[in-house]
């Protein structure tokens, strides 16, 4: 079986690679690295160069991929809230573009990267999938719409598909440049003994999933129930602050200390996700907890900052 799938160059597609080439699928990667990076993209797999908000129909025609998983985004909250017209061309029309391809091309199932953005400010924890959809940033708008987008499509032209809508994913390969999840810029924080900031009381939790748990949930995803949404998440609550002694215990450095500032505007207090329904829809449940996570992602940090000097 052949999967195309798009931004396979980046974080969580370079994981979901390794997953599919690790249980024998064919993986066709698409991605025009912009934030992606060659070097992430597993040595099985085939890799095309492209741009997914231009046509891609002869990838298509050329490789007739069995199933597609949709990884390829514009990421960010903050540049989705400096030009919204850029994140609805990549988050929305060039989704637009590969639902397009894949009713012509008869593709057996899509499967979407969405996020806990779409759900907005918490009503209540843990959210479920029926929690109502308030998005408070154009990133969280943009994945909402697709998903909107992807549900029609596959009530028109019978396109079966599953929407996944991940917690906050952190582990290897995470750029903790620019505006990265907070456990990439801890560790790069930690590891060259620079300082180390918390936004508010550190009393904020997010649900902190490993990106290995993610990559195995796509590929649960395409063998099981269609036409679903569904959480991947840990349903555990972690604190900023909870995080942080974490790191300084698996560092073994006593004297880290951090500076707190003043919170960000428009920060969410609290975020827990519900697994419940990946776990009873896809047999899926996330193996790995926040110490052995944070293990292995700090070993890949230390390891990739020993090597770049
Ligand atoms: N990281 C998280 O915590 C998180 C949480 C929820 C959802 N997601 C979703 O997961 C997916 C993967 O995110 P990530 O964190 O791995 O980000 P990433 O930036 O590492 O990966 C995105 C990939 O898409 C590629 N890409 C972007 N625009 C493209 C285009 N026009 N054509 C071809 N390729 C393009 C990039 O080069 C990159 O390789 C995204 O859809 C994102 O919205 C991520």
């Amino acid at each position: 079986m052949k999967i195309l799938l798009t931004g396979g160059a980046g974080f969580i597609g370079s994981h979901i690679a390794e997953a599919l080439l690790e249980a024998n699928y064919e993986v066709i990667i698409v991605d025009n690295l912009i934030t992606g990076n060659e070097k992430n993209i597993p040595s099985g797999a085939k890799f095309y160069n492209r741009d997914i908000c231009l046509s891609i129909d002869d990838i298509f025609v050329l490789e007739k991929p069995d199933y597609v998983i949709h990884q390829a985004a514009q990421v960010s909250v903050g540049k989705s809230l400096e030009s919204p017209i850029d994140d609805a061309q990549i988050n929305i029309l060039a989704t637009i573009n590969l639902l397009d391809a894949c009713v012509k091309y008869k593709i057996k199932k899509f499967i979407f990267a969405s996020t806990a953005a779409v759900y907005g400010n918490p009503l209540y924890l843990p959210i479920d999938e029926s929690h109502p959809t308030q998005p408070i940033s154009f990133y969280g708008l943009s994945k909402c719409t697709s998903e909107l987008y992807i549900k029609l499509y596959s009530e028109l032209f019978a396109l079966p598909y599953t929407i996944l809508r991940y917690a906050n994913v952190y582990g290897p390969r995470q750029n903790a440049n620019g505006e990265a999840g907070v456990i990439a810029i801890f560790a790069e924080k930690i590891i060259n003994a620079k300082t180390l900031r918390i936004f508010g009381d550190g009393l904020q939790t997010r649900d902190f999933i490993f990106v290995k748990d993610v990559a195995k949930a796509n590929v649960a995803a395409l063998k099981r129930e269609n036409n679903e949404i569904v959480n991947i998440s840990t349903n555990v609550q972690t604190s900023l602050l909870t995080l942080f002694f974490e790191f300084k215990s698996i560092m073994k450095n006593n004297s880290l200390l951090p500076v707190f500032c003043d919170p960000k505007f428009g920060d969410i207090n609290n975020s827990l996700l519900s697994n419940d329904k990946a776990k009873n829809l896809l047999h899926w449940r996330p193996i790995h907890n926040i110490s052995m996570g944070l293990k292995e992602t700090i070993l890949y940090y230390k390891n990739t900052i020993k090597h770049n000097g």
